[in-house]
């Protein structure tokens, strides 16, 4: 059997829980649960980081000892990820007995084995900061650079890891495992990272300084600080408390470390040397995903008091529906902007509308003309067989994606199906072939087959909204119990639809409008042409509107749906090249992040993209995007990490080119990508992309 093991970060125990954290967790189990229904094992760990001096500092104030502090507060994520409906296997937790053991025993066998030495350090010490500062970081006062507080020379004997002398090894094994770290622009930071000599690592602080931690073994007066700890426990709890999935094969080596960007050196360098050193074979994959940010942009802190509290949302929303939101809402990798707009839309439009209402269409149609049994199908006719098309396309891509960790990608994907149900429906309106008695056989194929593709759907939605997706199975006489249900043609004929009931009630609130998805613009400094391509914000986007320029005949006004609930405008010269029906519909590449310009008169929010094919005379061909490609899906240049939400000017564009190279989209040689496949344009080689 094909095994999964997956962890998130062990959060630090002080911390009140918040979206970012929610949205880690709800990621492992959603896999964990894609999983398991695909038909792997699987083993999935989370846990709270307790030591450390915030913590040790937190229990003084608040006059309890550090453990009674950490056995109280560890319970805010706990009781959180029972609300969320997790299905964690073990929680763990850095005070457990077994943890602090086998981190010693750790220690000792690097200590036996000569990887841990000691040594003073001599620096400037700052006592509020609890950290040494190098002459070049002290202020203009020779005072510490963020409390500004006087500081003192200090001496210090600390333990060190000889983590530098792995430098070679993990570049040896990361030029042998490309896809080890997920997206590929995260594996290029660490490469470059490692361009630079590493340091042995500090592993140590003086019991005098920091008691709250795991005492060295073989020095009482030190204890271990932080990572050495921390990311031990993904191996200790593997290790000291559950050894073996049921087959009897071993947990570890996990198959994904999921974490967030902040945290990826610590996974990918200081990780696996350790592991190195310890002769433990290492995970198999380091996923980093993106931030979420709030407000279009902003990182949320307590001090701006723009912390997205999960609670609130599940309390009021349903905790499907948070977690919904949270899995399509994200690309994995990349940034995402909470807003409670967003929040809004999305779950009024692919919840409330697309499967809240073809559930009760069909729970409706069923009741009312067959007595709430599901008859057995007859001829399918093209309609029909485009469905069942459509769902095994959807059963396969998901099958392919889970691994893939394509997370957004699959929800959508089955959304798709959803989707074509409501089309379905539409075109046979089964409402009116109710009327006719001549039409019962076509009833009730048309609800056979909209039930089935509606089961599947559920059946597939699954791991992302349990709870919603249990419910309405039962309101079509079925349950969803393992992998063999995810095919065509599960539903017979004849089962025995439960109770109606709407599934996801429409949000019926007054929201602003829709704002664009892409972070708010800040006021940076000028761009140097190699920072371009991370810092443009490319999106696939689909015309559903084309009509001239009423001032310019060169032009057409469009209105392109980027994914962002409303549609854009956009003013392009694309007349010379392209009647107005071959537009329609068609999806481009657009230049999210572009400063909107009035021309003649329109503004235009972006711009598309096309290749020259007769400079002459303006004659163009627009650039291709996948054909799986979805409105909103970003388009990202190889192994290039999207910078921080900025927006741009021509003039920036204008410092570098793109180009068409084999058929492919290219900035020097840097292919364009939309989730991993190649951006193309149908030009000569050479050709310019404007
Ligand atoms: N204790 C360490 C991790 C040790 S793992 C061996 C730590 N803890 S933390 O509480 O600060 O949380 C870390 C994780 O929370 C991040 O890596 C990320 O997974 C998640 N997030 C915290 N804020 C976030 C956002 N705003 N957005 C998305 N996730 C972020 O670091």
């Amino acid at each position: 059997m094909k095994n999964f093991y997956v962890t998130t970060p062990i959060y630090y125990v002080n911390d009140a829980p918040h979206i970012g954290h929610s949205y880690t967790t709800v990621l492992a189990d959603i896999l964990t649960r894609f999983h398991k229904i695909i038909g792997y094992q699987t083993f999935f760990l989370t846990g709270t980081d307790e030591h450390g001096q915030k913590v040790q500092r937190a229990a003084a104030k608040r006059n309890v000892t550090p453990q009674e502090h950490v056995d109280e507060y560890y319970h805010r994520f706990e009781d959180l990820w029972k609300k969320m409906n997790i299905q964690n296997d073990f929680f763990i937790r850095t005070t457990m007995p077994e943890h602090k053991a086998y981190v010693q025993e750790c220690l000792q066998k690097l200590w036996d084995k000569g990887e841990i030495y000691s040594k003073e350090y001599e620096g400037w010490y700052s006592v509020g900061e609890e950290r040494f500062f190098s002459e070049d970081e002290l202020d203009e006062n020779k005072c510490d650079p963020i409390s500004h507080r006087p500081v003192e020379w200090l001496k210090e004997k600390n333990y060190f890891f000889k983590m530098g002398s792995y430098q070679q090894k993990l570049i040896d094994f990361l030029e042998s495992h490309k896809d080890w770290i997920v997206p590929d622009y995260r594996w290029n930071e660490i490469r470059g990272f490692l361009r630079q000599p590493l340091n042995d690592l500090c592993i140590s602080r003086p019991k005098i300084r920091l008691s709250w931690g795991i005492p060295l073994p073989f020095d009482p007066d030190y204890v271990t600080y932080v990572w050495f700890d921390a990311l031990l426990n993904y191996v200790s709890a593997s290790t000291a408390f559950h050894k073996t999935y049921a087959d009897g094969t071993p947990i570890w080596p996990a198959s994904y470390h999921l974490i967030g960007k902040d945290i990826l050196t610590t996974h990918s360098v200081y990780w696996p040397t350790m592991l190195m050193a310890l002769d433990i074979p290492l995970p198999q994959h380091i996923l980093a995903h993106g931030w979420w940010l709030v407000n279009g942009g902003e990182k949320m802190s307590k001090s701006a008091g723009n912390v997205v509290n999960p609670m609130d949302y599940m309390e009021k929303y349903g905790i499907d529906a948070f977690r919904y939101f949270l899995a399509r809402e994200m690309v994995v990798g990349q940034d995402a902007n909470f807003t409670h707009e967003g929040f809004v839309r999305r779950i009024n439009s692919d919840l409330a509308n697309d499967l809240g209402n073809v559930l009760n269409r069909v729970h409706r149609l069923v009741l009312t003309n067959f007595g709430g049994v599901l008859p057995t199908p007859n001829a399918l006719d093209d309609a029909a067989n485009e469905v069942i098309t459509i769902a095994n396309r959807v059963r396969t891509n998901v099958m392919e994606w889970v691994p893939q960790v394509k997370l957004s990608q699959v929800v959508e994907e089955i959304m798709t199906l959803v989707r074509s149900v409501n089309r379905y429906l539409e075109i046979k309106a089964p409402w009116k072939l109710a009327k006719d008695e001549s039409k019962k056989d076509e009833l009730a194929t048309v609800l056979y087959i909209s039930a089935e593709a509606v089961r599947l759907s559920l059946s597939m939605l699954w791991p992302v909204i349990p709870g919603k997706s249990e419910e309405g199975l039962a309101m079509i006489g079925s349950k969803f119990t393992d992998q063999n249900d995810l095919v065509w043609g599960i539903l017979k004929g004849g089962e025995k639809f439960g109770e109606g009931k709407p599934l996801f009630p429409r949000i019926e609130e007054e929201v602003k409008k829709a704002e664009p998805q892409q972070a708010k613009p800040k006021q940076n400094k000028p761009l140097m042409a190699a920072d371009v391509p991370a810092a443009m914000d490319l999106r696939v986007a689909q015309i559903k509107e084309v009509a001239d320029h009423p001032d310019a005949s060169s032009l057409y006004v469009l209105k392109v749906d980027a994914g962002e609930g409303e549609l854009r405008t956009i003013c392009s010269g694309l007349k010379s090249s392209y009647q107005a029906n071959e537009l329609q519909d068609r999806k481009i590449l657009l230049f999210a992040n572009l400063k909107p310009s009035a021309l003649r008169g329109i503004m235009s929010q972006g711009m598309l993209f096309a290749g020259d094919l007769e400079p002459e005379t303006h004659k163009c061909r627009l650039v291709s995007v996948p054909e799986d490609a979805k409105p909103g899906d970003r388009a990202l240049f190889k192994g290039v990490a999207p910078s921080e939400p900025r927006e741009l000017k021509v003039k920036d564009f204008e410092k570098i080119a793109l180009t068409a190279k084999g058929g492919a989209v290219f900035c020097d040689t840097l292919a364009l990508e939309v989730n991993g496949k190649p951006v193309t344009c149908d030009v000569a080689d050479g050709a310019g992309i404007h």
